[in-house]
Parts: structure tokens; sequence; C-alpha cells
């Protein structure tokens, strides 16, 4: 195993995204909610600017991709033909002794969901919780999407899902979209949003949530170059994450062997990432064949197949899937940033992100809180902010200020000092090499701009 370049543990992560306003567990006042978590100010804004990133790298910059926006609440009838009423489940067993509830899967080390071969792993294991030997139910399988009902009745015909992927939508709206934006073979369509998933046993922070958003790709393509667009999509999905500033380390491919596989899924990999209890997934890409439209097709009775004109055949477009959720990769992003250093004997915490995702980009900082420097930094503030997050803040000392905006990884702050009434100037100091530099105000926009690369 590599090892990890990241300097924190699950524990130190969990309190640091708490303490500087990342992350907060869901309903916190009232003790939380197992698998929901909530992001704050600066971990929203971390969260938007991974998905604006990853939408103008998939979207923006592909002339065969455009994005929609489906509803988490779909037709029942698309999750009957998608498989996941009868497929979408996860084994799992419960204590006889202590009434732990665990996955399967999990407990016996090994990815499948066959539940004959998860009672002969788990036979001689003691359970982890309370140590009891030969205590295990035997395994059984468990539905993982959440029901509700649509509308005031609630009975078995009006029963609904909340989307386990956001695939479904996309499927769904396949031959609407190919219609409307005339797109050609490959073509894909992107969406991001939010997916519920009644996990059995959330946990590792925001790594397995119940509630979490994925950004999804679903890349249709002709069957015979399936392959191909499952290699390039391999390549692009680690370069991207590489461009957020992941390091290659702790980056890996795992190949799925067939029990690791989705229902779905002829061939799949994994991106995963080093965390702090090893390598996990952490990007799925998947060649989901034909089965979404030859099974929508079916149930739905429409026809979406593809009409090629240089052959004048009919066929069903193959789909190549990369897909990430964006709360794991946002744990990823904090857990590589995060650096500690010694300057002038004392300890700095610095999170390094990169200026593209910063949840803050700038700090306007005025040295003191006298009324003069107040109004002039209030200056400085209205010429930068508008297209980014800036931060004003005339609180505590300097220095405390350089350290509170390096811990929540802002690349630059401008202090406004007494000499700027002066000399209409401000010093700009950079986060990774603390440099200043004095910069005119007239200039400070187009110095940023071009600093932070925007
Ligand atoms: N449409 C394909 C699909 O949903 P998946 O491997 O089940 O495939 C894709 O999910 C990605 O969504 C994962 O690689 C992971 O990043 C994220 N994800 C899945 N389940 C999650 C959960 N319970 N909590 C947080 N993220 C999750």
């Amino acid at each position: 195993m590599n090892k990890p370049k990241n300097k924190l543990s699950m524990e130190e992560l969990t309190s640091y995204a708490k303490r500087r306003g990342f992350v907060f567990q869901a309903s916190d006042i009232y003790g939380g909610i197992a698998g929901f978590w909530d992001l704050g100010p600066y971990g929203s804004e971390l969260a938007d600017n991974i998905k604006s990133s990853w939408w103008k790298n998939f979207v923006y910059k592909k002339s065969n991709v455009v994005g929609i926006n489906t509803a988490i609440i779909q037709n029942p009838k698309l999750w009957k033909a998608s498989g996941h009423i009868e497929t979408f489940v996860d084994p799992m067993v419960d204590c006889k002794a202590c009434k732990h509830r665990f996955r399967a899967d999990h407990l016996a080390g090994v990815d499948t969901n066959d539940l004959k071969k998860l009672d002969e792993k788990l036979v001689n294991l003691a359970c982890p919780s309370c140590d009891a030997k030969d205590s295990f139910t035997p395994s059984r399988t468990f539905q993982m999407m959440f029901k509700t009902s649509v509308g005031p009745v609630q009975d078995a015909s009006n029963e609904a899902y909340l989307r386990p992927e956001t695939a479904g939508g996309i499927f769904a709206q396949y031959e609407n979209v190919r219609e409307t934006t005339r797109k050609k073979l490959p073509f894909g369509i992107a969406q991001i949003g939010k997916a519920f998933r009644n996990e059995i046993t959330p946990g590792d922070f925001i790594f397995r949530l119940r509630e979490f958003s994925q950004m999804e790709l679903e890349l249709f393509t002709h069957p015979d170059q399936a392959k191909d667009q499952y290699e390039a999509s391999k390549a692009a999905a680690m370069d991207w994450l590489l461009s957020l500033g992941l390091s290659q380390e702790n980056l890996q491919y795992h190949d799925h062997a067939d029990d690791e596989r989705a229902h779905y899924a002829e061939a799949s990999v994994d991106i995963q990432y080093q965390y702090p209890f090893g390598f996990k997934e952490l990007y799925g890409i998947a060649n989901r064949t034909d089965y979404d439209l030859q099974a929508h097709s079916k149930e739905s009775g429409k026809d979406l197949s593809y009409f090629d004109e240089l052959t004048g055949k009919r066929f069903l477009p193959f789909v190549i899937e990369p897909s990430v959720g964006v709360e794991r990769l946002l744990m990823a992003v904090m857990l590589d940033a995060y650096d500690k250093e010694e300057v002038n004997g004392e300890e700095r915490v610095v999170m390094r992100f990169t200026p593209q995702i910063a949840p803050v980009k700038v700090a306007i900082l005025p040295l003191s809180k006298k009324p003069e420097l107040s109004k002039l930094a209030n200056e400085a503030f209205d010429l930068v902010a508008g297209d980014y997050n800036v931060e004003y803040d005339e609180t505590q000392s300097i220095g405390k200020r350089y350290r509170r905006q390096d811990e929540i990884g802002t690349p630059y702050c401008v202090t406004v000092d007494f000499e700027s009434l002066e000399d209409k100037a401000v010093t700009v100091r950079e986060r990774d090499t603390m440099k200043q530099e004095r910069i005119k105000l007239v200039d400070l926009r187009a110095y940023l701009d071009d600093k932070l690369g925007l």
C-alpha cells in the first residue's frame, strides 16, 4: 500500500470540517441523524466549485455533451425496468447476541451479494461488536431505495421511490434529448443531483451517506466504439481528478471482478482514493451496454433504437457511464489539501486547495477597525466581489486572520493599511509562499483574476 499523503485521521478530519465550517451533522442540535450531513458555508462553496469544474470539463468543453436536470421522484416503472426494485439490494446480517446489524459483505471481506458465499465466510467469524462466536443470523438482502408515497392516499398504488442514482432520469429522457438537440452518436447527457440510498451501515464521515450528490455522464455510443469510449472515459476521469489537485499516489484504478460489478455492467472500474481507512471507491466508470435502453424500451413500449443514416440500420446504443459522488470527492479534496508546517517556530495549518475550487478566493483584511480603513477596505471589497466568493474580516490581529484564511484555504489575502490611505495601494499575500506584494487598488481586480486564473 502506498503511504498516504494526507495527514489527517478520520476523527481529525471530522472535527476540522466542523470547526472550520465545512461539514456539520444534519440536525446537529437534535443529536444528528445517521447518514445525513449538512454542508456549512465553506463546504457548500467547495462542493459548488467542484460541481462547476466537473460541468465545465465534461459538458461545456465537449461539443457532444448536453446537461439535464430530472426529477428525484420518477414513475416507479422506471426503477422496475432498470432492475433496481429487484436487484438494488445489499446483504445484511444481525448478531443474535448483541443485536448489532452489519453489511454481510463488509464483514466477510468480499464484494458480493451471493448470500450462500457470504454465510460460508461468516461461519467462523466473531461479532466485531460483542465478540460472540457463531452468533450471526443467515444473510438476507435489504432494498436500498427509500420508499415514499405520492398524493394523500398511502397505499401500494401510490408507492414511489427517491432515486438511487441520477442516471435513471437520463435514460428515460434519452429520446427527448436526442430529438430536441439533434445529436448523433457518440453523444453524452450529464446530470448533477441528489441521490438517496438507505445504506445499512452509513459511516466514515461523508463517505457512505444516505443522501448525497452524484455527477453522472451517460455517454451513448455505437456498440463497436464502446470499448474505446470506456478507456477514454477512464483516462478523462483520472485527468480531471488530478487537475483538482489530488495527488497521484493517492489515486489508483481498481478493475472489477465478475462478482463486484453492478447488475447492469459488462465491465467496470473504480478510481479509488486512499482515504485514512484505505483505498476505496471514489469514481466509478461502467460499460452499461444496451442494458438500460433495452429495458426501458421493453417496459415503456417506446422504441428507443437509433437509426444510423450511414448504414440504414437501427440498433440500441451502448452506454459508458462515469459517475462520481460529490461528498466523497469533497472529502478526498480536503484530506489531500490539508498541510501542516512550521513557520518562525509556530505551527501553520494550511488547506492547499487549487484556486479554482478554494471556497474563498480572496479575503479583504483592514489592518484596524478605524472608520477610514474600513471605508477603503469596503471599497476594495466592492471592487473584487461579485463573480467569486470574497470574505471581509476585520476582527482579531492580522496574524490570526492570516492563519484563519490559511485554514480554510484562501489563496489571496488583501491587507488594507494606513499607508493605503495615502498611496491607494494594498498588500496582497499569497497563501502558499506567504510572499507579499504591493498592488495599486485600481489594478487589484485584474491582478487577482490573473493570479486566480479566472
Ligand atoms: N449510476 C451509477 C452509480 O450510481 P455507484 O458506483 O453506485 O454507481 C457512483 O455510484 C458514485 O456515487 C460512487 O463512485 C460514489 O462516489 C458515489 N456514491 C455511491 N453511493 C454513495 C453513498 N452511499 N454515499 C456517498 N457517495 C456515494
